[in-house]
């Protein structure tokens, strides 16, 4: 439309996917750090996307955060053409529970009025609790669910910003400031070569994992992500879709 042929979104679009050499950007106008609107607007985008590429019976997963929270706001049971099954990503990274991947997909299967799971599972678990809490039948359950999704919807955080959201102890914040982490997604730190530089080690998808996932969306906006953004699409698969906003775009395409 005319509005994003003003703002030049269209030309920004196809820079920033050269740029981190993915498939395909979309970006809406504004800046989420500035105005909780353009977060609003960063749902209605992933919701015609995911749109576009739903087919078949569909098991999404899904991380936690705002920005996921916000995406779940704007489903809409047309999204429902198709059967929609809504997983958590991954076991609980410390977050308030409006923010909550659990939180998240209920709210996304109530407002496309499909279906969801929970998965609850602790943050950081002995590898011998591991090993029997993946025996027990409703986490092997949803663990196959995760492992064989068609779709995953993710957040990307600011590293320093996560790692104070998760009440990090000290000794894992010196880790990650010596390791100049900047970026965040699915519990991995990433400093700007994109190596990980620590992990939160939980139950459900590895970022290994995404490689078998045949569509990846990943949605985060505000200019203060830019660095983690560009960080994280150092190590993404190349056929993850951004959904992202101006303020972001700016900054990245400034250099
Ligand atoms: C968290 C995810 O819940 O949300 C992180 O575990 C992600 O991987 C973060 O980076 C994004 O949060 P927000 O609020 O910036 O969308």
């Amino acid at each position: 439309g005319l509005m994003r042929e003003l703002k030049g979104i269209d030309v920004m679009e196809l820079e920033l996917k050269h740029l981190l050499g993915i498939k395909k950007v979309v970006i809406v106008p504004g800046d989420s750090d500035e105005s909780a609107m353009v977060k609003g607007e960063l749902g209605k985008a992933s919701a015609i996307c995911m749109k576009k590429l739903l087919s078949g019976k569909n098991i999404i997963a899904v991380t936690g955060g705002s920005t996921m929270a916000a995406v779940a706001e704007r489903l809409t049971p047309e999204l429902n053409q198709q059967e929609l099954l809504f997983v958590p990503a991954r076991g609980g990274v410390g977050e308030d529970v409006a923010n909550q991947a659990n939180t998240i997909c209920s709210n996304m299967a109530k407002n496309t009025d499909s279906k969801h799971r929970v998965f609850y599972v602790p943050d950081q678990v002995s590898s011998e609790i591991y090993q029997s809490l993946i025996r027990e039948p409703d986490i092997h359950e949803v663990l196959k669910l995760i492992k064989s999704a068609s779709m995953v919807l993710h957040g990307i955080g600011d590293a320093i910003t996560m790692a104070e959201r998760r009440k990090t102890n000290p000794e894992i914040k010196e880790k990650l400031e010596s390791g100049e982490a900047v970026g965040e997604a699915f519990g991995y730190y990433f400093n700007e070569q994109g190596e990980i530089v620590h992990k939160v080690s939980t139950i459900g998808l590895q970022l290994q994992d995404l490689a078998h996932i045949p569509n990846v969306i990943a949605v985060a906006g505000g200019t203060s992500k830019a660095k983690a953004i560009k960080a994280y699409f150092k190590q993404a698969p190349a056929s993850t879709i951004l959904i992202t906003d101006e303020g972001v775009a700016k900054r990245l395409l400034k250099g």
